[in-house]
């Protein structure tokens, strides 16, 4: 008997709903252009905003770093992976988001596993934005708490909702979970009502800024910034693997969180640290992010971009940042209409259910910095031609 058939049945049935992933394989550094099985693809698929992801300055960084302290320190943080190159990362992060306190973490993803896992409890309640990234989901699932979803980006609902909970429950504590900038739509959190409810019923409030950082806010501190309201968010939760180019996760927010993260997440406790080049490349890319150049480029390329696409009569939805949704609605229309950009050399990923709502089907174009106009004026009359003959406009 074969003791794999549930996951072979399970393979297929993915196979048949035309869910199996199959990722393309990059030949090429990540850029504006990538080459893919020998063919160069104008790439609006990375999260790579500010085009640091080959940025020479960061490579050599990671190169001189490698060559004092190696590749890894070969331990958890606690144990022998603390070196003076995370500290100093935590200190630049902590400067750059006006926080108290940072802790490093590998990745975005166990950045979110490090906070609400660690600090809510059976007694407590956290209300989750319905549209929060996976991660998220899974820290509320990790966390004991009782996890109650709102309805996106509406801080009405979130009211009510939380109103009637405390009511219920008096004794714990309660928490508000948010995306910044959602990955999908690319709208933004009603952030100063969110600060609002969450001083108004002394609610612990958590930002994931993941795709805010670099792009959003003065010199791309993110979305506090961007609202100018620093310190009324509590914990802010950040990746190193978007606009910062590289690898690497963090959470930043008041001393006594910080501390206690650091003394019982266990993504932090129990996996090793972030490598040498990745931690190296990290603190060379916040100082060339906070020059605030990039940005300017980022924004312009972004109006560029979407007013084309506005002025073609596509939907893109209730975007305000470079994540640029082209709705299309039909699932096998999107997937269809990706297709045909790939083979005209255009890279961008048609996003189906389950990862947005069915019939919300969409293709996901991210802008960044490095996009030349030639390739963006490319892009867009490629897209209004596909647009045209398969019937969206
Ligand atoms: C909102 C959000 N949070 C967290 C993550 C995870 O970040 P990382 O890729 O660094 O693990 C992502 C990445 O897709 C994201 O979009």
């Amino acid at each position: 008997m074969n003791k794999f058939k549930f996951l072979s049945d399970k393979l297929e049935d993915l196979e048949k709903k035309h869910q199996f992933i199959t990722p393309k394989v990059i030949q090429s550094p990540t850029s504006s252009e990538i080459k893919i099985k020998g063919k160069k693809y104008i790439n609006f698929a990375s999260n790579n905003y500010l085009g640091l992801a080959g940025n020479k300055r960061i490579i050599a960084e990671g190169i001189k770093a490698m060559k004092k302290f190696g590749v890894s320190a070969a331990a958890v943080r606690t144990i022998a992976g603390t070196t003076v190159l995370h500290q100093k990362l935590e200190r630049k992060l902590a400067q750059f988001k006006k926080v108290d306190d940072v802790i490093l973490l590998q990745s975005g993803f166990t950045a979110n596993l490090s906070v609400l896992p660690t600090i809510a409890n059976e007694n407590d309640i956290i209300f989750s934005d319905e549209l929060n990234h996976a991660s998220i989901i899974d820290a509320c699932r990790l966390s004991k708490a009782t996890t109650l979803r709102y309805k996106h980006c509406n801080p009405n609902d979130l009211e009510d909702q939380l109103v009637k909970a405390i009511q219920k429950n008096k004794e714990g504590t309660v928490f508000i979970v948010s995306d910044g900038v959602f990955s999908m739509d690319g709208d933004l959190a009603p952030l100063p009502d969110l600060c609002k409810i969450s001083e108004k019923y002394n609610a612990i409030l958590i930002i994931d800024d993941a795709h805010g950082e670099g792009v959003l806010g003065r010199g791309g501190r993110g979305i506090v910034d961007h609202f100018s309201l620093h310190s009324k968010v509590d914990v802010e939760v950040g990746t190193l693997s978007k606009a910062f180019g590289v690898v690497g996760g963090f959470v930043g927010g008041k001393k006594e969180i910080i501390s206690y993260l650091r003394q019982r997440a266990r993504p932090y406790l129990f996996s090793s640290s972030l490598s040498i080049p990745d931690t190296a490349c990290a603190i060379e890319s916040i100082k060339l992010v906070s020059r605030g150049g990039l940005q300017k480029k980022l924004w312009e390329n972004t109006e560029f971009f979407k007013n084309s696409l506005k002025s073609l009569n596509f939907d893109i939805g209730n975007s305000q940042t470079p994540i640029v949704p082209l709705i299309i609605g039909d699932e096998a229309m999107a997937k269809n209409f990706a297709d045909l950009l790939f083979q005209e050399g255009i890279f961008a990923v048609a996003i189906t259910y389950p990862t947005v709502a069915l019939g919300k089907a969409r293709i996901r174009f991210i802008v960044t910095s490095a996009h030349s106009k030639s390739q963006l004026k490319y892009a867009v009359a490629t897209i209004s031609l596909i647009g045209k003959k398969i019937g969206v406009i």
